[in-house]
């Protein structure tokens, strides 16, 4: 048997997940849960304390923290299964950032590739690095060790996210490592996680196919809502970038517009082979894929959509849920937090 695994991802409340979200990452979760040896623990959390990197309207962050927990139960996680929870319900990964902040290199998060595009675009006065960064705020620079946090919290082993997530994952395991080396004892006290690569598929843009498709496009036709209405969905679909070339085939390259179509349909299809999907329609054009694929997004959201505007409007049994869901993190990180504090001398 496999040696038992605890499962650790998060997703910031910034909004309704889009299909990218969806097939990216968030239908990986589930797959997880629901493939899980019986011995395996799955966290997932809402990651409030990381969307204050940015700024947030304080009343849309409160809605949105409430939406996501209702999208996740709506989408199939399973809170007798896994445990889902609100990370600011946790005062534990602040605590423990802050240590790890306290070991963590400044070299190290300068070289975060997320941290060097957040600065390349505040580039506007010279070569003069310190006035770069005079705009940008220190949670923004130490997110990755929050993120180390909410991972080695649990002593999680396994985290499913995307390619973009590697180089912060490879930094929680520098983490992990000297808080092991600086702070021994007989046992270590923290693993070193690894990435568990979603079979992620990257979903683009459905008015500009040579970006991703993403929440901060002020375009809101370029992505489909888990929440959309079947009108919606068939609006922005018939509304896609595609490309003028007859027929259909699957070639990311020359014809992103149509392989991203052809990508999700196949991902609706239970997954299956997107060439396998594209010699269906050899001989057929963009209308009938567009129509397929409006069908089949339907089909895939409408379950989710009807369960999510229910659990929407139970407030009391969300704030519940959340209640349970912090109880049984906060039981696992304590173990954790008693052991380092002792480690470090606290
Ligand atoms: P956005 O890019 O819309 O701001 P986030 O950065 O909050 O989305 O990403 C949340 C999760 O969804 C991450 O795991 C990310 O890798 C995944 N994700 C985001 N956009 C896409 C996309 N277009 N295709 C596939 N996965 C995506
Ligand atoms: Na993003």
């Amino acid at each position: 048997a496999n040696a038992p695994r605890v499962i650790f991802s998060g997703i910031q409340p910034t909004g309704i997940p889009h299909l990218g979200n969806y097939l990216g990452a968030l239908s990986n979760w589930v797959q997880l849960q629901n493939t899980a040896g019986p011995s395996d623990e799955l966290l997932f959390s809402i990651v409030g304390w990381h969307a204050l990197t940015l700024p947030q309207h304080p009343q849309q962050l409160s809605e949105a923290r409430m939406d996501m927990l209702a999208v996740l139960l709506a989408i199939g996680i399973d809170p007798r299964r896994s445990i889902i929870f609100h990370q600011d319900d946790n005062p534990d990964h602040t605590e423990l950032a802050w240590i790890f902040n306290c070991i963590t290199p400044m070299g190290k998060l300068r070289r975060m590739t997320t941290w060097k595009s957040r600065l390349a675009a505040s580039k506007n006065q010279g070569d003069d690095v310190d006035v770069d960064e005079a705009g940008l705020n220190v949670g923004l620079f130490a997110y990755p060790v929050l993120q180390a946090a909410d991972i080695l919290a649990y002593k999680a082993t396994h985290v499913p996210v995307g390619d973009d997530q590697t180089q912060h994952l490879e930094l929680c395991r520098v983490i992990a490592d000297q808080f092991n080396r600086n702070f021994k004892a007989e046992q270590s006290l923290f693993p070193l996680p690894t990435q568990l690569n979603t079979p992620s598929k990257r979903i683009l843009s459905l008015r500009d196919p040579t970006s991703k498709m993403s929440k901060s496009s002020p375009d809101s036709s370029s992505r489909i809502l888990l929440t959309d209405s079947p009108s919606q969905i068939s609006q922005k679909i018939r509304s896609a970038v595609t490309d003028s070339i007859p027929g259909i085939n699957y070639d990311p390259v020359n014809r992103p517009g149509t392989a991203n179509l052809l990508t999700i349909l196949a991902a609706c299809n239970n997954n299956e082979d997107v060439g396998e999907t594209a010699r269906r329609y050899g001989g057929k054009n963009h209308g009938a894929l567009k129509k397929d694929l409006t069908e089949a997004v339907e089909e895939m959201l409408k379950g989710p959509r009807a369960e999510y505007e229910k659990l929407r409007m139970e407030r009391a049994y969300l704030a519940q849920l959340a209640r349970e869901g912090a109880e049984k993190a906060r039981l696992k990180s304590e173990v954790t937090m008693r052991e380092v504090r002792k480690r470090v001398g606290l």
